[in-house]
């Protein structure tokens, strides 16, 4: 961690119009400048930078924030890389806060396997480019499957010298440690104790992880070699920083295009990887043949929602593409699926066609894959009713793992269509299966809270094991789906109703909830003048108005990050020169500081809420007045309608003291109500 004293000194040192020219060209206009969007495809300047607040927004894709989030996303890097990044353009020295021996230990061991993979990648292409053996083998594999100098240069393409020790000796010459030559598995050790070099005689695919460190590397025998030779790949095994179930790839020379174009393509294999960029697509990643796990689609969704899968067209290749799909789907991915013709992968693809043709194939035949397997399930069970039945349920299990409600019924609505069904009878069986799954999720969730409840009494050390116990163990998982009852028995009411019921009523809370932590990031630190209960003349801060006020109700915030931000600014609010706003932006947290940046945007312009005559910051007390009246009436509002549903409820309507009950507490809210009415009443704003 980096500690706070220093996040300050990086924030208040990055001016965020500097930081931004680093990647667009700004002009200036009034008091803000203006520019190109580096995040979307932008035609007329959406991006604006203000420099008073230190904060930047595209108008047309909402990115932005401050210089960190800026950096964040425009280097795709985490928060504290982020920072670092910034504290180097500046100067700054950034001291890490002091870690335990066993952190320390770990990190350095950690860290000496990283600069070996680094000293050893570099090697290996060295090696290629200026060893004699290295280019006569090496280097003319590479181009006779006509990869470009350019894209050797761009995946670190390297090789590796057909003797047992020339690498791991010349390792060892540098001062490299032997320990680490095996801990990373660049060299693998006999049963006598002596060490070869893994990948001795193999053309060589570094590894990059999303930061661009190389964690592994992947070596392929030479085509010369192929008969007789067991395995084609030799890759890395997993060690302290690889784990080849939860990296892609290609992520690193993708990442950028990825979030630009906001559209990631999955392949197999490391050359198609290649191929791809050969034809200037660059938004690609492998996975090296297996299914995609949890950690790998987490990874993609950090830059995108959006994925096509590519593959070939045969058996293998649609079976390929089917997998893990749900998982994506569950996630909230937009799931494409493209097949290439005769059994081509990308690779050869490319070779037999130029990049135009590759570019418009690609364009031209990416499919929805729920559309695709519906129709390719149809084509296969048209004939055989239970066949078409099971084949019904399994697309309907698919379309129930989508998180998004409106695009799950445009999905039922077009498989209605084209497997020509009901459409309600197939929306209630999706439905039945979307609740099958959030009680899955729940059950889930628990487990989840139990584990790390375990995991936290453990010391250091054994949770470090547990976890990469955990990592490598688990390297094919599938969302748990209860079985579902057949799609054709008679149907049942739809029980959907009550969940989107607490979704809507949620949202009008967080929108309240939002800009009452609007007022407090501005104005925070605000002194207001009151009267106390004995009558006294009495100062107190915005923040802890509300906070008071809330408390005095016994009210607590709905949304967890709104409670973080009002919990962490209260027990600051009494610092040496306290200011929320940067408090707030400068936060640790990154997701307090994110929403903080936008909160402190015009985009919740409160004058559009409240019509107002005087400036926001002199409003800003009767607006809070006014927004905790609301807030307490929705409350009311909610209670009643709650209570109101009671009545009609069996349990209630034939239980006389039940029912007694719920009236007297309906009145009792009604009363309230009224009384908030009068307030609200009283308080209309100005026109
Ligand atoms: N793979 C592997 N180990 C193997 C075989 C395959 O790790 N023994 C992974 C590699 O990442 C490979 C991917 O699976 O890139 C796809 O395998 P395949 O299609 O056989 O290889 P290609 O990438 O097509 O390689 P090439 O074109 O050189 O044959
Ligand atoms: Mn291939």
């Amino acid at each position: 961690m980096i500690p706070q004293s220093t996040i300050d000194r990086i924030i208040d040192a990055a001016n965020i119009v500097d930081v931004v020219s680093d990647y667009v060209k700004l002009r200036r206009t009034g008091a803000s400048y203006k520019g190109l969007c580096p995040f979307h495809d932008d035609k007329t300047p959406s991006f604006s930078v203000s420099p008073a607040r230190g904060v930047c927004k595209c108008f047309s894709c909402g990115k932005g924030g401050n210089a960190v989030h800026f950096m964040m996303e425009v280097e795709q890097v985490p928060y504290v890389e982020a920072l670092r990044l910034l504290a180097k353009k500046y100067g700054i020295p950034v001291e890490e806060e002091k870690m335990t021996d066993e952190q320390r230990q770990r990190m350095d061991e950690r860290e000496s396997m990283f600069a070996i993979n680094e000293w050893a990648s570099k090697y290996f292409s060295q090696t290629m480019q200026n060893n004699p053996d290295g280019r006569a083998i090496g280097l003319a594999y590479f181009r006779s499957r006509g990869f470009r100098d350019d894209i050797i240069a761009k995946f670190k393409l390297g090789f590796c010298l057909d003797s047992p020790n020339a690498m791991s000796d010349e390792a060892k010459k540098k001062g490299y440690q032997e320990k680490y030559l095996v801990n990373t598995g660049l060299c693998g050790k006999r049963d006598n104790g002596s060490i070869y070099d893994r990948f001795r005689g193999r053309a060589i695919f570094p590894w990059l992880n999303v930061s661009g460190k190389v964690v592994a590397f992947g070596g392929r025998v030479l085509d010369a070699r192929t008969k007789g030779v067991n395995q084609k790949y030799v890759n890395s095994p997993d060690s302290l920083i690889y784990h080849k179930a939860n990296e892609l790839y290609g992520i690193f020379q993708a990442k950028k295009q990825i979030a630009k174009e906001d559209l990631v393509y999955m392949v197999e294999g490391y050359t198609d990887v290649l191929a791809m960029h050969q034809c200037g697509i660059e938004n690609v990643v492998a996975n090296s043949g297996t299914a995609l796990n949890e950690a790998q689609i987490r990874l993609l969704h950090r830059f995108t929602n959006n994925i096509t899968l590519l593959y070939d067209g045969d058996e293998a290749g649609i079976h390929a593409a089917t997998r893990s799909t749900d998982m994506l789907l569950a996630e909230g991915m937009n799931v494409r699926i493209l097949l290439l013709p005769d059994g081509d992968d990308p690779d050869s693809f490319s070779r037999k066609h130029n990049a135009e043709e590759f570019k418009a194939y690609v364009d031209a035949h990416q499919t929805d894959f729920i559309l695709f397997k519906t129709n390719l399930l149809m084509k296969d069970s048209q004939r055989d009713p239970i066949k078409f039945a099971k084949m019904t349920e399994d697309i309907l299990k698919s379309i129930a793992v989508i998180p998004d409600e409106i695009i799950r019924s445009t999905y039922v609505h077009e498989c209605a269509e084209i497997l020509n069904r009901d459409e309600a009878l197939l929306l209630r069986n999706a439905n039945k299966n979307r609740i099958a799954i959030l009680e899955n999720l729940k059950k889930e969730a628990q487990r989840e809270r139990e584990r790390e409840e375990r995991l936290s009494k453990l010391s250091e050390a054994e949770r470090v094991q547990e976890e990469e116990q955990e990592a490598t163990g688990n390297i094919e998982t599938t969302p748990a789906v209860e079985p579902i009852e057949p799609i054709n028995q008679t149907p049942s009411p739809i029980i959907s109703t009550p969940l989107q019921l607490k979704e809507e009523s949620s949202e009008r809370f967080i929108g309240l909830e939002r800009m009452m932590m609007t007022l407090i990031t501005r104005y925070g630190e605000k002194d207001i003048q009151g009267v106390d209960a004995e009558g006294n003349d009495t100062h107190i801060s915005l923040v802890e108005f509300v906070h008071n006020d809330l408390l005095f109700d016994g009210i607590k915030l709905r949304s967890p990050l709104y409670t973080k931000m009002l919990s962490q600014t209260i027990q600051h609010v009494h610092d040496e020169g306290f200011i929320a706003s940067k408090f707030l932006l400068n936060n640790q947290d990154v997701e307090i500081s994110r929403e903080a940046a936008d909160l402190v945007e015009d985009r919740y312009q409160l004058s559009k809420t409240y019509q107002m005559t005087q400036s926001e910051e002199d409003m800003s007390v009767p607006y809070l007045e006014r927004l905790l009246l609301d807030y307490k009436n929705a409350i009311v509002e909610e209670e009643l309608k709650k209570c109101n549903a009671d009545l009609t409820r069996p349990e209630v309507k034939n239980n006389a003291e039940k029912m007694m009950e719920t009236l007297r507490r309906i009145n009792e809210l009604s009363g309230v109500r009224r009384n908030l009415a009068k307030l609200l009443g009283d308080r209309v704003m100005v026109k």
